[in-house]
């Protein structure tokens, strides 16, 4: 299955953003081409690019021209991605499957891996430096934006807590989820809304916290459910790891009643944006009803 299997998903989207990464150079000296190469592996290796689609989604809703979040939205997968390569580090999860092929450290050494991370997350800043145009308070708003995602109070602070454990209340796993997840899709939305002019985000700040929670419960239960040759990453993982996860710690029954819930109420939250709304409604759909 692909993402544009989902009906009324935005594949137009999808398009552009393949085709930006794709003509992504990173300017490397002959001698780091390997760490390049590395980087390009994971980047290219076919996500689902939920991130950069929902900026483009979400500027195109409040009626820019999405091509021109481009460089933004790219910058999120290359966030994203670095998070996937460090994630899968032998310190972390110790994971060989990724997107289907074997995991950076695999395939290039873990020495490289690590490197081809950092590199994407630099790169992701000069991105949005060097390419993004519009105003300069909205790109200075984006990029604060990202950097808050990525950093302490969001993916790294959240990954943090998920490899120390700190997990033991329910409140706990929610605000793990929320930060190593949920905040820079919420980011991707809110940097499409801030550069597609919306004239107010906080709208757009709740509904895609909520969208980032769903994201990562259902990453959870298709720990369980989900099957590697669809999910291109290992499965059964969080249990052999003693992850605890929306599964582990609430049940099956109840980690599938509360992605409903999860759902359902970020539909509630899509109802107070403004604009057009029907690629996010679609998003929410896919997000929740993937398989992958
Ligand atoms: C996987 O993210 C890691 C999580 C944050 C749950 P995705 O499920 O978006 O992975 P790709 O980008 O499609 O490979
Ligand atoms: C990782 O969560 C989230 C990141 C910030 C990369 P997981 O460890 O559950 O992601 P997968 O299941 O390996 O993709
Ligand atoms: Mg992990
Ligand atoms: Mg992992
Ligand atoms: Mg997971």
């Amino acid at each position: 299955m692909t993402a544009g299997a989902a009906a009324g998903y935005p594949t137009d989207l999808l398009e552009l953003v393949e085709e930006y990464l794709a003509e992504l150079d990173f300017g490397a000296d002959r001698r780091a081409a390997r760490l390049a190469e590395a980087m390009r592996y994971s980047l290219l290796a076919g996500g689902k690019r939920i991130r950069p689609v929902l900026t483009l989604a979400t500027a195109r809703g409040c009626g820019a021209d999405p091509t021109t979040v481009l460089p933004t939205a790219a910058a999120l997968e290359l966030i994203h991605t670095y998070s996937l390569i460090h994630d899968d580090l032998p310190a972390i999860d110790d994971d060989t499957l990724r997107r289907g092929r074997p995991t950076c450290h695999v395939a290039f050494g873990e020495d490289v891996a690590i490197l081809a991370g950092d590199g994407l997350f630099a790169e992701a800043f000069n991105l949005v430096l060097s390419r993004q145009s519009g105003e300069c308070a909205a790109v200075l708003a984006a990029l604060a934006e990202i950097a808050a995602a990525a950093g302490v109070q969001g993916m790294v602070g959240g990954q943090y807590m998920d490899v120390a454990g700190e997990t033991a209340a329910d409140d706990d796993l929610r605000t793990l989820h929320a930060l190593k997840t949920g905040r820079l899709i919420q980011a991707a939305v809110v940097c499409g809304a801030l550069l597609g002019g919306a004239a107010d985000v906080g709208p757009h700040r709740a509904f895609a916290a909520e969208l980032g929670l769903l994201f990562q419960i259902v990453d959870d239960i298709l720990d369980e459910t989900g099957a590697v040759d669809e999910l291109g990453k290992s499965v059964g993982k969080d249990r052999a790891l003693d992850k605890v996860t929306y599964v582990s710690r609430f049940g099956m029954r109840r980690a599938l009643e509360l992605a409903d819930r999860s759902e359902r109420r970020a539909r509630e939250l899509l109802g107070a944006l403004g604009g057009d709304t029907a690629d996010l409604a679609a998003i929410t759909t896919f997000i929740h009803d993937r398989r992958w």
